[in-house]
């Protein structure tokens, strides 16, 4: 295998298909509502790196110093030779993960940003010539296939983007996950921790306004790809914590009563003023909780370590 290889597992007009789904449905409820995975699009996966950059967002620094602390115990505990990452962005955490893993034989990034993996899986041969990387294109909630790799495999999905599904999502998933592993296949799991309110919400709330900007990116997603004509200033940007769910619920608020058309789907949307369209949620975790989802999906957390402030947990369940 020459060391660069990058799959679509979906056909474009797969994705587009799926957005326009996502859209029909999403503006046509009450409470409208966007998915998140539709953020990322190139502009969208800069403006993550940029957030992780924020003095208010403490996920990515808090991941990053228990990575490094624990990457390690981590290598030791799976003896990895396959390391698949759902969500991997830029993969710039994985690095104390790949340095650590010294048996390693192929890196499978896997995510809906084309521009994130080509950037991530380029940047990654240049600086390691003899590791594998098989970059997927794929969204890792509709059945995913892996390329035949050695095992034993560990699955890593970081960041917390776990979050980023409701709790329906989340066990079909984590099911889903748990039918790709073998007896000797280990999932790693980052998952942000229940905390001070203030806290999450400015890290969700930031006063550069990237986050503002990261959140109206998906108006532009839908402008281009099915010719809508949201203005995105005629929204603005919300941040709250929803003490009953434990997640931090990102909304668009209609600064302006509009009609908002969508021709691919033959569409028009009204919008009272004032009115919020849900375009995330990130939940926020208890260890107890995670133990019970895992063991849910028929999987056994067997380590659990956290940053030493106690925001971040990094987990390593396996089969049972
Ligand atoms: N793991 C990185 C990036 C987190 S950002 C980190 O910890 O910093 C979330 C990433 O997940 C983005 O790169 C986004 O494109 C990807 N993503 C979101 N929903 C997805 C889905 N359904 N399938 C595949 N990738 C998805
Ligand atoms: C990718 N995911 C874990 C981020 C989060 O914190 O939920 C996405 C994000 N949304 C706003 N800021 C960052």
């Amino acid at each position: 295998m020459s060391p660069f290889h990058l799959t679509r597992t979906l056909p474009e007009d797969a994705t587009d298909a799926a957005l326009r789904a996502d859209v029909l449905h999403g503006l046509t409820r009450m409470p409208k509502t966007l998915p998140p995975k539709w953020f990322y699009d190139a502009h969208g996966s800069n403006l993550f790196e940029k957030i992780t950059e924020l003095p208010e967002y403490y996920p990515t620094r808090a991941e990053r110093e228990i990575l490094i602390g624990r990457a390690g115990e981590i290598a030791s505990a799976t003896g990895a030779r396959t390391l698949v990452e759902l969500g991997s962005g830029s993969s710039e955490k994985t690095r104390y993960l790949l340095d650590a893993l010294t048996g390693l034989d192929t890196y499978v990034p896997v995510d809906v940003s084309e521009s994130a993996l080509t950037q991530a899986g380029h940047a990654l041969i240049a600086e390691r010539p003899g590791l594998n990387v098989h970059a997927l294109i794929a969204d890792f909630t509709a059945g995913l296939e892996l390329p035949d790799t050695p095992g034993p495999r560990l699955v890593a999905f970081l960041g917390g983007t776990i979050g980023n599904l409701v709790p329906d999502e989340r066990a079909a998933f984590l099911t889903s996950v748990r039918s790709l592993l073998a007896p000797k296949d280990a999932l790693l799991l980052g998952t942000d921790l229940v905390k001070d309110e203030s806290v999450l919400v400015a890290a969700y709330d930031d006063a550069a306004g990237v986050t503002a900007e990261f959140n109206k990116n998906v108006l532009t997603v839908v402008n281009r790809e099915l010719g809508a004509d949201f203005d995105p200033g005629a929204f603005a940007h919300v941040a709250l914590w929803d003490p009953e769910n434990e997640w931090i619920e990102m909304r668009l608020r209609a600064l302006r009563a509009q009609t908002v058309k969508v021709p691919t789907l033959d569409l028009a949307v009204d919008f009272i003023r004032g009115e919020e369209m849900r375009t995330e949620v990130s939940a926020k975790f208890r260890k107890d909780g995670i133990r019970h989802e895992l063991a849910a999906a028929r999987l056994a957390l067997t380590h659990w370590w956290t940053d030493t402030d106690g925001r971040f947990a990094l987990s390593l369940s396996v089969t049972r």
